[in-house]
C-alpha cells in the first residue's frame, strides 16, 4: 500500500501554491505521461506519476514592468533546484516512504538542463521518464504552463490516476 496518494499531494496547501503557479494542467498531464513511460522503462509507476506531477514546484515567476520576462527567465531560472528540495520537503511532510522522496527529488532536479552545469550525466530510468514526459507535454512559447482546466476535473483526473497506480 502506498503511504501518499497524488490526492494527498494536490490537496496540500504548497502544492496549490506552488503547482497552480507553473501549470496544473501541465502538472497533470506529465504526470499521465510519466505513469504511462514508467512500464516501458521497467520503473515505479506511482513514483513515476508523482515526480510528473510535482517537476515543476520549483518555479518562480519572472517578471519584469508587469510582464514575464524570458530573459531573466533564462539568466537566472533555478527552478530544477529548488523544486527538488520543496517536494521532497513536501512529501517527507505528507509521510512518504524516504526512499521514495529521495528519488523523485533526484528525478526533479535532473528533468531539466536548466540549472545544471554543462556536462553528460547518465540519467537513471526514473529521471529519463520524468524528463520525457515533460518534453511530450510542452507546447510553443510555453503555453503549457497557462492552460487551465477547471478544477473538478483536475480532481477527477488526479483521482483516476490514484485509481491506476493502484491497480499496478
Ligand atoms: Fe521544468
Ligand atoms: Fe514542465
Amino acid at each position: 500500500m502506498r503511504e501518499v496518494t497524488l490526492k494527498d499531494i494536490y490537496e496540500h496547501p504548497i502544492t496549490q501554491k506552488y503547482v497552480r503557479r507553473s501549470g496544473m494542467g501541465h502538472a497533470i498531464s506529465v504526470s499521465y505521461h510519466a505513469f504511462h513511460l514508467a512500464e516501458e522503462f521497467n520503473v515505479n509507476p506511482d513514483r513515476a506519476a508523482k515526480a510528473g506531477f510535482l517537476h515543476d514546484i520549483g518555479h518562480y515567476e519572472w517578471y519584469r514592468d508587469g510582464k514575464w520576462d524570458y530573459q531573466l527567465y533564462r539568466d537566472f531560472d533555478i527552478h530544477p533546484i529548488k523544486g527538488a528540495e520543496r517536494a521532497h520537503k513536501l512529501l517527507v511532510r505528507l509521510g512518504e516512504d524516504k526512499q521514495a522522496a529521495k528519488e523523485i527529488s533526484h528525478a526533479i532536479l535532473f528533468h531539466t538542463e536548466s540549472a545544471i552545469p554543462d556536462g553528460n550525466f547518465e540519467l537513471k530510468s526514473l529521471q529519463k521518464v520524468v524528463h520525457l514526459a515533460d518534453e511530450k507535454d510542452k507546447q510553443p512559447g510555453d503555453s503549457h504552463h497557462y492552460r487551465n482546466i477547471d478544477r473538478q476535473k483536475e480532481v477527477e483526473l488526479i483521482e483516476k490516476l490514484d485509481q491506476k497506480i493502484d491497480k499496478t
